[in-house]
């Protein structure tokens, strides 16, 4: 309503645009990619080709697929000198905060990927990002390693290929493993996009100031650092691991969940828009089953887990907010299994949103958006007049 402004914190009532990108139904927990539904995707595609289908809109066809693996390939060198900067940090540095900056620090030596307007310069600025930002978050993990930040091997796929940058010994070897390949596809598949949620705002809301597709990505692996958003799937696992720890009492942590006067939250319940279940939750849920069981796992956590969302489930104050587990609440135990440490989960979550934030990204500039501006309600100080220090 023209002249009107309305206050909605969090946008919970507000539309920011309109995409065609991901379609979620939160009432029954539907979600699909470009219309193919998530569930088919996660079983019978794999991660560069729903890369491909969310950036461009159809499932690339073999020679299509082909090229853009090889243009990817073709931009997945990293400067040398940005190993300057990866030294700079200390260990202890937190992955999101490395490839936030790591991103942002690709700028300087990809110029020609800043003010994109062209198709053509958004296809280079995207294959770039995607060929170097796997490089950016194996060394990450490296560099927590002590480990030597070198490159995998490009005959190997996308996801393989990143494994063996993440986990090769100095020596270089690296034994693939098909379980823990198709586990992380399906991971990243799972991850790839989720319409307007809190990063994808963000690299809409900075990419439509024209900073540039690498700007708008560095900023979107801030917001989704939070623990209220990607930050969520570490703090799950610590949040399993102090129940371990405290003697396996989900009860307790039941009520301090419930309890106004303590900020502890269950991590991995709830969401924004999935009032019933989160349907990635579910297929993460049964996919930890499996990988656990090949990989010949037995982690406690799993059943700590399974124990939360049943006394969940049947707990009125959790029935009445419609609080179901999300999407990090499974994710963190495969993560894990797969050798993945901890701090490092969030990073992977930024690796399976990288097509989505990209796509979106795209829509908004191709669909020639305006910049984002919204107003304000001003409860402050009415006008007054300057007061000399002396007066203070
Ligand atoms: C992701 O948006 C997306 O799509 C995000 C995401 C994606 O793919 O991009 O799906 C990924 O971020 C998943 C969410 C990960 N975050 C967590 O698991 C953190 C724990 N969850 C909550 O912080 C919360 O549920 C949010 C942030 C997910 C949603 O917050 P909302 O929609 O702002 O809901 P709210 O905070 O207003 O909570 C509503 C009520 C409140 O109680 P009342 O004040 O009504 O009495 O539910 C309660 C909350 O206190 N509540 C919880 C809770 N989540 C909400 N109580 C205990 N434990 C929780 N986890």
């Amino acid at each position: 309503t023209k002249g009107v402004t309305t206050i909605d914190p969090g946008y919970k009532n507000t539309g920011s645009c309109e995409s065609a990108i991901t379609f979620l139904n939160g009432e029954e927990g539907i979600l699909r990619y470009r219309g193919y539904s998530i569930e088919e995707l996660a079983e019978k595609a794999d991660f560069l080709e729903v890369a491909y289908l969310l950036i461009f809109g159809e499932l690339p066809n073999t020679d299509q697929l082909e090229k853009f693996h090889a243009d990817i390939k073709k931009n997945s060198h990293v400067d040398e000198d940005v190993k300057k900067i990866v030294d700079g940090f200390p260990k202890s540095a937190h992955p999101m905060g490395v490839l936030s900056s790591l991103t942002s620090a690709l700028i300087a030596f990809n110029p020609s990927s800043v003010n994109v307007d062209s198709e053509e310069e958004m296809y280079n600025a995207i294959v770039r990002i995607l060929g170097k930002f796997p490089v950016l978050t194996a060394w990450a993990h490296r560099k927590r390693a002590g480990l030597p930040l070198e490159y995998g091997d490009d005959s190997l796929g996308y996801v393989e290929n990143f494994l063996k940058m993440m986990f090769k010994s100095p020596s270089g070897e690296y034994v693939s493993n098909p379980v823990i390949t198709e586990a992380m596809d399906k991971l990243l598949i799972l991850h790839a996009d989720h319409e307007q949620n809190c990063s994808t705002s963000t690299v809409r809301i900075v990419g439509s100031s024209h900073a540039g597709l690498f700007a708008s990505i560095s900023a979107g692996i801030s917001a989704l650092w939070g623990p209220l958003h990607g930050g969520a799937n570490q703090a799950v696992i610590e949040m399993l691991e102090g129940i371990k720890e405290d003697g396996g009492d989900t009860k307790k942590y039941m009520a301090k969940a419930k309890d106004k006067s303590d900020p502890f939250r269950l991590m991995g319940f709830g969401h924004r828009v999935y009032k019933n279940f989160d349907p990635r939750a579910r297929i993460i849920k049964k996919a930890a089953d499996e990988v656990l069981n090949d990989l010949g796992v037995d982690d406690p956590v799993l059943d700590i887990a399974k124990g939360l969302e049943k006394e969940a489930l049947e707990d009125q104050y959790f029935v009445d907010r419609k609080l179901y587990p999300n999407v990090d609440f499974y994710s963190g135990i495969i993560y894990r299994s797969l050798g993945i440490p901890v701090e490092m989960f969030t990073a992977m979550f930024a690796l399976g949103r990288l097509p989505g934030w990209i796509a979106q990204w795209r829509e908004m500039r191709l669909r020639k958006e305006p910049i984002g501006r919204p107003r304000q309600i001003y409860i402050g100080e009415t006008h007054r007049p300057f007061k000399d220090i002396e007066y203070r």
